[in-house]
């Protein structure tokens, strides 16, 4: 059974397709359609809604509820389990209107009915976490809410005003109530005959020796699309999402494990606490609602070329630990990778975590992503370029690609060539480009020609030269602004 709040009120679910998206769930089978179908692939927002759950820190007595917005198009029923679902139909008290929709109403900040149930719950979960918000903040909760129609200037105006005035919603009176019912629901052994839930690895190992034909699923940002873009059924998952083990992070020994099932916004405080380069690049990983479902394991597993985690993982020298529930075996991310879509992974087995070296002294980390968006874009390349410098000495160098081949992939060619040069030497900029010339023969796709990929490696090396370089150079976002 698949047990959730659904508002308040407890639904428990038995029999339902292992495919069934939570918007489907909410539309056809609750009639509750304010939460609309845009573009069903996790791009657009009009199918935002909010997930509560108990948050991780704090004792049973000071807990409180941590209030996500998600994407109901690519979200399946099973992580719902234990969280209470809140669509833009609970907002209202039925006397008035929520503090974040009348504000919407002040500040005349309607965009079509497909779009402002979506922005309003963005907003509203901006407004339950709490944080003091200005305008880029309130610009990156509404990342997943695509378009800039008619009212988008007044949204944000309208996000600003309320969310630095908040006050007690009948969320907020409920919440003792409501994290009792949900750690009651934590307790209790979920899963349907398609839907399994194991909560530990011994209990993963056994579900997938069990169920042959069950996929693996995470936070489904990249699977669900299989259904609903390219209409296939998916009769049977095993959701990694509850397996305590591959939840942890974990510092020792100069090295930073992070479980595979971690969420990118999860892991994103402890991940810039060590490498702060990387600011940028996670506020354009996709939009909010993607970063809270999507697993740092699933962007890694898809092996998907353009994927942003791989390069960076590549270029920090970090390593997979894969798993079967009896052995662990380990291997460097690039390694891991061997083709289109392919991985090392065998029958049985799964992604545990990552290992990242922590940063040294002297050790200057870039990623540079180029796509066509600032926001909810997958990249057309992403070159990610990790330098160790002593007195402009190139004592080590390494580097991770995507977008420029099949799959992601470093070069050794740059370190075999440039460590031990002068790195301020004109020799290291032209040797640098001349290697990446020779070394990717990048394709045509709908994102990029295959020439343009290749000209920019050139032209992103050059940027790399000239920011390690000279910071005057530094070539400002507005993201990195917001850093
Ligand atoms: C609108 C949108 C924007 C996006 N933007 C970006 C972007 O900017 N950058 C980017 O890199 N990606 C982006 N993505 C792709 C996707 O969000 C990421 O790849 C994400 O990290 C996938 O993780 P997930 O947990 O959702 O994986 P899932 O969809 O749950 O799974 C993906 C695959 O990995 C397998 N898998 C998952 N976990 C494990 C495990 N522990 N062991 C073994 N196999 C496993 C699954 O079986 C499946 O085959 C975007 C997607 C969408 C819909
Ligand atoms: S319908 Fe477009 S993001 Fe879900
Ligand atoms: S499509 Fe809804 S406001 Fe633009």
């Amino acid at each position: 059974m698949i047990q959730f709040l659904l508002n308040n009120k407890l639904v428990s679910i038995e029999n339902e397709r292992a495919d069934t998206t939570v918007l489907h769930f909410l539309r056809d089978k609750q009639a509750l359609t304010g939460t609309k179908e845009g573009c069903a692939s996790g791009d657009c927002g009009a199918c935002t809604v909010v997930v509560a759950e108990p948050s991780s820190c704090g004792d049973n007595e000071n807990q409180q509820l941590d209030y996500k917005a998600i994407n109901s198009c690519v979200t399946f029923l099973s992580a719902l389990q234990g969280k209470q679902l809140i669509t833009v139909e609970h907002l209202s008290n039925k006397q008035s209107l929520h503090p974040v929709q009348q504000v919407m109403v002040d500040h005349n900040a309607s965009q079509c009915g497909f779009c402002t149930p979506g922005f309003v719950m963005s907003i509203f979960a901006l407004y339950k976490q709490g944080d003091s918000v200005n305008r880029l903040s309130a610009i990156n909760a509404l990342s997943g809410n695509l378009c800039r129609c008619t009212g988008y200037k007044p949204i944000i105006e309208a996000a600003l005003d309320v969310c630095n005035a908040r006050v007690a919603d009948q969320f907020s009176e409920a919440s003792t109530s409501t994290i009792a019912q949900l750690s009651a629901l934590t307790k209790t052994n979920a899963g349907t005959e398609n839907l399994i839930l194991p909560k530990s690895r011994q209990a993963l190992a056994q579900a997938i020796r069990k169920h042959h034909d069950a996929v693996l699923v995470a936070g489904s940002t990249d699977l669900a699309l299989v259904h609903t873009q390219q209409l296939q059924a998916i009769n049977k998952m095993i959701s990694v999402t509850g397996v305590k083990e591959l939840k942890r992070i974990e510092e020792a020994d100069n090295m930073l494990t992070i479980g595979a099932a971690c969420t990118l916004s999860g892991l994103q405080s402890i991940l810039l606490n060590h490498f702060p380069a990387l600011q940028e690049v996670m506020d354009r990983f996709a939009s909010v609602p993607i970063r809270n479902q999507a697993t740092i394991g699933g962007n890694i597993a898809n092996a998907s070329p353009i994927g942003d985690m791989p390069p960076i993982l590549i270029a920090l020298n970090a390593q997979v630990v894969l798993d079967n529930g009896m052995r662990y075996r380990s291997m460097p991310v690039a390694d891991f990778f061997t083709g289109y879509k392919e991985t090392k992974l065998k029958n049985n087995e799964w992604l545990d975590s990552i290992k990242i070296p922590l940063p040294t002294a002297n050790q200057i980390l870039r990623v540079y992503k180029v796509s066509k968006r600032i926001e909810d874009d997958i990249s057309a390349v992403c070159m990610a370029l990790n330098i160790t410098l002593n007195n402009n000495n190139v004592l080590d160098l390494s580097a991770g690609f995507g977008g420029v081949a099949a799959s992601p992939k470093n070069c050794l060619n740059l370190s075999n060539k440039l460590v031990g040069m002068q790195w301020s030497s004109i020799e290291s900029l032209k040797q640098g480009q001349q290697i990446l010339l020779n070394e990717f023969n990048p394709i045509d796709d709908v994102r990029a020609s295959g020439a343009y990929r290749k000209q920019l490696l050139q032209n992103l090396w050059h940027r790399f030269w000239l920011e390690t370089n000279n910071h005057e150079h530094r070539i400002e976002t507005r993201v990195s602004q917001h850093a």
